[in-house]
């Protein structure tokens, strides 16, 4: 969607984040393993805390897609060093008025170009077995089951299957040293 602005947010739009957050969990609370109920609860310094990424020693990238200054998707890619080959998908969500434009897809492919970046050979994220949107636009873009399906969380019935899509950086064009 070439109207849909997708930024990555610095830590001073701390509240911006926040408010896109609380909205997916509040919006989809069998899509994530927190809850509404868990992050509503954080101070306001958890918040900022969450985005400074140099404080905290992580490499990330959290992304925000907007739409007229709004917030309409987010999602972010992390590294758990040491292991600097695999990158993970959290928090991905698209505001239910304009799912199936495309939104999440360039969302994944921000994450895949930062993670080829970075030199990772694979991107891992899970998803709710019964969340058929997800599982769909995760399979159109290369992702593949790997492993064996687990909680979404603790008590919980639901169920999350691992997928992963491997990375192969662009061949360099011959005559090139
Ligand atoms: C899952 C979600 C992020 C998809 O966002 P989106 O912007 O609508 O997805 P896209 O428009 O980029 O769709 C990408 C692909 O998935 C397919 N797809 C999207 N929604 C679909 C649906 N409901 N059913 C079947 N296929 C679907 C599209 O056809 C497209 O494939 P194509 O390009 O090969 O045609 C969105 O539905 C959402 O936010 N759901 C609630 C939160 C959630 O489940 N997050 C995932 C946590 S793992």
């Amino acid at each position: 969607m070439s109207d849909v602005n997708i930024r990555e947010v610095p830590p001073q739009d701390w509240s911006f984040y926040k408010s896109v957050r609380l909205s997916s969990l509040e919006d989809s609370p069998d899509s994530f393993g927190s809850t509404y109920e868990q992050e509503v609860l954080l101070s306001d310094a958890e918040w900022q805390a969450r985005l400074d990424l140099k404080l905290r020693g992580l490499s990330a990238l959290p992304l925000i897609a907007e739409l007229d200054g709004r917030a309409v998707g987010l999602a972010w890619g992390v590294m758990h060093e040491p292991d600097t080959k695999i990158a993970h998908i959290y928090q991905m969500w698209v505001c239910p008025s304009l799912r199936g434009r495309g939104i999440a897809k360039s969302l994944l492919c921000e994450i895949s170009t930062w993670a080829l970046n970075k030199g990772c050979e694979r991107i891992e994220l899970a998803v709710t077995t019964i969340n058929e949107a997800a599982v769909s636009v995760y399979t159109s873009y290369g992702y593949t089951p790997t492993g064996p399906i687990e909680a979404l969380r603790a008590g919980s019935a639901l169920m999350v299957q691992p997928m992963v899509k491997r990375l192969v950086a662009a061949a360099k064009p011959e005559n090139t040293l």
